[in-house]
C-alpha cells in the first residue's frame, strides 16, 4: 500500500499537533519526558511497572493523546503495547510514573473510577459479551449512566448501521469486524471524553479494516481523542496525528504519523521496508 492511500483522511488541523515543535522523532529509551506532552489530554507519563510482583514490562514509557488527535501505538508482539494501555486504564500497579486525564492526576484511581472520569477502553481480547445480544452489550456499556441513554444508542447505530440490523442477535454470532463495532459501540455508550482501543482491527480483512478506520476517524471528528494500539502499523500511522513505536516496554520512536512513516529506521524495522 502506498503512503498516499489515506492522504485525505485523518486530522489535518496543524494547530492541534506538535504545538511545541519539539521534533523528538528518535527518542531513545528513557527520553519519555522530553516528548511534547504538555498539552496532552490523557497521558501515561514515564510509566514503569509490570504484573503483580513480576518483572517490569514497561520502562519509563510515555504514551499520550492530545485533544482532537488520533494517537497510535505500534511495535512488535510482546513489546508491551497492551500492557501500556492497561497501565493507563489502571489495571497495573505502576512502580514509577503517573497517569493524568485532563490535567488531573488519576494514578490511584480504579478502572471503574476512570470510566466515571471519562475514559472508554476497548481491550484487545474478551471485549464483548458473546451470549448477550448486540443491544444488551450496548446497554451494559451504559452501566454507569443513570440518565436516558437511548439517544447515545441511536448515535452508535448511526455510526454502525449493521448493529441496528443485528441488535437482537447474540453478539457471538457476528463477524469479527462486526464484533469490533459492538466493542467500540459499547465503549461509546458511556459518552467517554477519550477512547482507548487495543487492536480494533485484529483479525479482520483489509476492507473491513479500512471501514473500521473510517469509523474511528469519524468518532475522532466528533471531538473524542483516540489512543489506539494497532498491528496494521503502516495503515494506522497513515491516520495518526501522533505515533509511538514501543520496543521492549520502552519508547523507541515517537513522532507524527507522517514522520514515522518517512523514517528510514522505522520503515526497515517495523513497516517491512
Ligand atoms: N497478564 C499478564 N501477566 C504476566 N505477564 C504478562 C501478562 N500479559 C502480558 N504479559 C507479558 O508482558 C509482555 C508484554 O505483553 P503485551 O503488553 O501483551 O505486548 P503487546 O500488546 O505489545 O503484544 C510480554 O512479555 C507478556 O508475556
Ligand atoms: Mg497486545
Amino acid at each position: 500500500m502506498s503512503n498516499g492511500d489515506y492522504g485525505d483522511r485523518g486530522n489535518k488541523d496543524a494547530s492541534i499537533t506538535n504545538t511545541k515543535g519539539t521534533g523528538t522523532l528518535k527518542a531513545s529509551p528513557g527520553t519519555g519526558r522530553k516528548m511534547d506532552t504538555g498539552s496532552a489530554f490523557l497521558i501515561g507519563d514515564s510509566m514503569t511497572g509490570g504484573y503483580g510482583n513480576g518483572p517490569d514490562i514497561l520502562h519509563d514509557c510515555t504514551i499520550a493523546v492530545n485533544p482532537g488527535e488520533i494517537a497510535v501505538i505500534v511495535g512488535p508482539n510482546g513489546a508491551g503495547k497492551s500492557t501500556g494501555m492497561k497501565a493507563v486504564f489502571g489495571m497495573l500497579n505502576l512502580r514509577q510514573g503517573s497517569v493524568r486525564l485532563d490535567g488531573e492526576d488519576i494514578t490511584d484511581l480504579s478502572p471503574q473510577d476512570r470510566v466515571v472520569k471519562g475514559m472508554g477502553f476497548v481491550p484487545q481480547t474478551n471485549n464483548i459479551f458473546t451470549s448477550m445480544t448486540v443491544e444488551e452489550n450496548l446497554e451494559m456499556g451504559a452501566f454507569i449512566r443513570t440518565d436516558d441513554f437511548s439517544e447515545t444508542m441511536e448515535q452508535v447505530y448511526t455510526l454502525f448501521p449493521i448493529l441496528k440490523d443485528k441488535r437482537n442477535q447474540p453478539a457471538g454470532e457476528l463477524s469479527g469486524g462486526q464484533r469490533q463495532q459492538v466493542a467500540v459501540g459499547r465503549a461509546l455508550m458511556t459518552k467517554p471524553k477519550v477512547l482507548m482501543l487495543d487492536e480494533p482491527t485484529a483479525g479482520v480483512s483489509p476492507i473491513v479494516m479500512d471501514e473500521l478506520f473510517d469509523r474511528i476517524i469519524e468518532v475522532s471528528r466528533t471531538g473524542i481523542p483516540i489512543l489506539m494500539v494497532e498491528q496494521n502499523a503502516r495503515q494506522a500511522l497513515e491516520i495518526a496525528d501522533r505515533g509511538y513505536v514501543l520496543v521492549q516496554g520502552r519508547n523507541a520512536y515517537t513522532g507524527t504519523g507522517k514522520e514515522l512513516l518517512a523514517d528510514e529506521d522505522v520503515r526497515k524495522s517495523f513497516l517491512g521496508g
